[in-house]
Parts: C-alpha cells; structure tokens; sequence
C-alpha cells in the first residue's frame, strides 16, 4: 500500500538557516524508504521560478508582490505538490503561505484580508473543496533579527529582501509569531539561536514526536 503523501513547508527570516536543515531531512526520510520531493517558493516549477526572478529582483509595490507570489504558488501546487502528495511522496517546501503573510503582509504592511483571500483561491483543492490545501507541518526557525543580520553581513550579494533593514525583519517575525498563534498545532517552532547540530536535534524530535520521522 503506498504511504499518504506528506507536505512539509520551512519558514523563518533570512539568514535563520533553514537549508541545511531541509537537506538533512530530505537525506533521512529517504533513508526511511520515503520518495522525497524537494522544492521552495517562490519557484519550483519553470514558470514559478522566472517569477521569482521577478520579485526577487524587481522594484514594484506589495500588491504586485503578493499576486506574483501567488501566481508563482498557484503554478507550483497543482503542477508539482498536489501530484506529488497524490503519489504518496513527501514535499518539503522551503516556504510556503506563510512568507507571504509574514513578508508581504507584516513586513510590507500589505492588507491581511486581501492575502487570505488570494490564499483561499490558491489552495483550494478542487477534489477535496471546501478543504485549503496547508501544510501539515510548518517548522519554523525562529531567530532574532539582529542575529540573522549578523549571520548574513557580507555572506553573499543581498536580493531585494536580504537587504531590508532590521526593522523590517523584526515586523516579519512577528508576522511568522502570528501566523503560529493563528495555527499553533500546524507549527513546529524551533529556537535557531543554536549551533546547527542542536537545532537539527530539535527538528527530529519535533518530528518524531509527531510521529512523522
Ligand atoms: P529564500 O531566499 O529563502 O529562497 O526566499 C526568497 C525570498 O523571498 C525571501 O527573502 C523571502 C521572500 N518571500 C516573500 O517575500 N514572500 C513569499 O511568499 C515567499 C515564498 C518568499
């Protein structure tokens, strides 16, 4: 009998880490007999990814942002993780919805009710309607602004977000600590502001307390 499909989204400001971590996961669950399909937005389809060159790149204001954010996810859940999770793979998705809530909507200041509507249209799943196709688990790595700025300072040539200023990634993580507060048993929240093998630990353990690793 082939495994239900297991989706699993990542989340956190940038220079939180979260790739090594995804990598780890993907290596492990493989060990375990699991298909793993590894993506991120924006991106992950061919389509999907121009548009993230777009908005990586691009000046334009935060309504084009988040329709292009959501074309981009629109393109990427029916073409790749719906089939995959109809496979019965696990889709491990370096962000997902939440970035937008927490970058267009808390970091921009872009309307909340507007991103829960393209949020509604986007996920819905035709043969499951009235059900929002969400990740079942979100692990977020949770770590201060000043100490992700730290991390990234002179890391590499910073996109459009990378070089916001710190006040705008302390608005984005509060914007990930509501979405948690909105959905708390959705989310896996992970204290980052360790060294990378104890926040690995604490990424299995969340996991495996789930039953999911
Ligand atoms: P990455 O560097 O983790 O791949 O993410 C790309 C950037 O895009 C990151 O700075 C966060 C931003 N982003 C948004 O602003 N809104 C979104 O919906 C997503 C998915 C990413």
């Amino acid at each position: 009998m082939k495994p239900a499909g297991l989706f699993i989204s990542f989340e956190g400001i940038d220079g939180a880490g979260k790739s090594t971590h995804i990598e780890a996961l993907a290596a492990a669950l493989r060990a375990q007999g699991r298909a793993v399909v590894l993506t991120r937005e924006p991106g992950g389809t061919a389509l999907a990814e121009k548009l993230r060159a777009l908005v990586l790149n691009e000046p334009m204001d935060a309504l084009t942002e988040a329709l292009l954010m959501f074309a981009a996810r629109r393109d990427h859940v029916l073409q790749v993780i719906e089939p995959a999770l109809a496979r019965g793979d696990v889709v491990l998705c370096d962000r997902f919805t939440d970035a937008t809530f927490a970058y267009q909507g808390a970091g921009r200041g872009f309307d909340l009710g507007v991103l829960a509507t393209l949020e509604n249209w986007v996920q819905g799943v035709p043969a499951t309607a009235p059900r929002l196709r969400q990740p079942e688990v979100t692990v977020w790595f949770d770590l201060a602004p000043e100490t992700a700025a730290r991390r990234l300072a002179g890391a590499r040539v910073p996109d459009k977000f990378e070089s916001q200023p710190q006040d705008f990634f302390a608005r984005v993580a509060a914007g990930y600590a509501a979405r948690l507060q909105g959905d708390p048993k959705r989310f896996l929240r992970v204290n980052a502001d360790q060294p990378r093998d104890a926040v690995w630990a604490e990424v299995q353990a969340g996991l495996r307390e789930r039953g999911l690793l």
